[in-house]
């Protein structure tokens, strides 16, 4: 079996990894890739018809990122018979649109923050008297992460409308929820929804969550950390989902992430995403013990009904290594050392990398993803940390806190 993996981090190439245990499968293409992965190919991400042209000959394309699904490509490959795991872009937009999300959870009686789509700095200063003063206020489309604003007073709420509202068409003004956040993760095909797993990640760049907003610094993943109950609850959430989309013509197929804000009176819906997390995936795949090949074709197959995934037990942990500066400015091509120093049991997914000279050299941000199993949080933690102590590239940063909520310590 030939796969093609569309993407280019460290989400992508734990799925290369996992891809490759299965017996079944033959050959895998990653496009981009890094300089991890072997089998990378050129392509940018956005660019429909390129993606088209190397899905030739393919026996199942994995979409990673969003911005692919947002451009429609899972619809192009779908028309040209190609066997896709992933939303077609209209059921693509709970992620693409703040908006589109906010109503459907209205429609389908999810519990959400309160919110209002605003087109006017008026219905912005509406909306803050509405819920505020502390609020929080969204870019209506995909803004790779900064398109949030957590905001604590009326003035901060109207200025980063303002500013917004130059940009995009919409903002969305919510209400603010408190509590620690959960990521869900279910596997649909259109009819049914199946848990994946729980994780969380740890979106700030510095310890003690503090400091800007990243795309993940880490997240781990293991049992207890939500009840067995709660997973079937939120696996619950995910299949109303799927029914809603489905009878509303949209029907959803691929990954639904969803983060709940696990607030006093309940689990919240903060947001959907319609793809793997990253770096939650580093930390989900070493846990499997289905093979993703089969999850994946059971999805795209419509065969979910009855399904299961089987976890290991124990915890999967992911910590991020990233260029000093991110998620500011940053500078690249910077030596990555070390890499030939990790032991057994430890996984270096790369992310931002490329190669100069046949050196790996840091490329982006987000430079490696370094995830290990254990049988608990702790010995997880431990293999990571230590592989990380014999990796180093210049101005690298990473936080020495992942898990500390579940571990109890800070
Ligand atoms: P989103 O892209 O909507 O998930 O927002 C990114 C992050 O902003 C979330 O992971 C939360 O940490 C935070 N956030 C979003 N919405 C809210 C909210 N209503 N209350 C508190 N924090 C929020
Ligand atoms: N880790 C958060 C995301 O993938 O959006």
């Amino acid at each position: 079996m030939r796969v093609l993996v569309v993407g280019g981090g460290g989400r992508e190439h734990a799925l290369v990894w996992a891809l490759r245990k299965s017996a079944r499968v033959t050959e895998v293409v990653c496009a981009p890739g890094n300089a991890g992965i072997a089998g990378s190919v050129a392509v940018d991400v956005g660019d429909v018809e390129a993606i088209c042209g190397l899905a030739e000959g393919m026996d199942l394309v994995v979409i990673g990122p969003e911005v692919p699904l947002a451009a429609g490509v899972v619809d192009a490959l779908e028309a040209r018979g190609v066997r896709v795991f992933g939303p077609r872009r209209a059921a693509a937009m709970l992620e693409t649109s703040k908006g589109f999300a906010k109503d459907f959870m209205g429609r389908w009686g999810i519990a959400t923050a309160g919110y209002r789509v605003c087109e006017s700095a008026a219905a912005v200063e509406a909306a803050v008297a509405a819920f505020g003063p502390r609020v929080v206020v969204k870019a209506d489309g995909l803004a790779a992460g900064k398109g949030v604003v957590l905001c604590e007073s009326r003035e901060e709420a109207l200025a980063a409308g303002v500013a917004m509202l130059g940009a995009y068409e919409s903002v969305v003004v919510e209400e603010m929820l408190d509590g620690p956040e959960i990521s869900y993760f279910a596997v649909c095909d259109g009819v049914t929804a199946v848990g994946l797993a729980a994780a969380q990640d740890h979106k700030r760049i510095g310890e003690g969550d503090t400091g800007s907003n990243t795309g993940g610094m880490g997240a781990y993943s293991m049992d207890g950390l939500v009840s067995a109950e709660m997973e079937v609850w939120m696996t619950g959430v995910a299949q109303r989902v799927v029914d809603g989309m489905r009878a509303e013509g949209t029907p959803f197929s691929g990954v639904l992430f969803t983060g709940f804000m696990m607030t006093a009176a309940g689990p919240k819906v903060l947001e959907f995403n319609t793809r793997f997390g990253d770096p939650e995936t580093e930390a989900i795949v070493l846990r499997l013990e289905t093979e993703l090949v089969e999850i994946l074709e059971a999805a795209v197959s419509g065969r979910l009904e009855g399904f299961a995934v089987r976890l290991k037990a124990g915890a999967g942990v992911c910590v991020v290594a990233a260029s000093g500066g991110y998620p500011g400015g940053y500078r690249t091509g910077f030596e990555v050392r070390g890499l030939d120093t990790v032991g057994g049991g430890v996984e270096v997914f790369h992310a931002g990398t490329g190669w100069r000279e046949g050196t790996v050299v840091t490329a982006g941000g987000r430079v490696l993803g370094v995830s290990a199993v254990g049988k608990d949080l702790g010995e997880a933690l431990g293999l990571v940390y230590g592989a990380l102590a014999g990796i180093s590239f210049e101005g690298m940063v990473y936080r020495r806190d992942i898990g500390w909520r579940a571990l109890g310590v800070g």
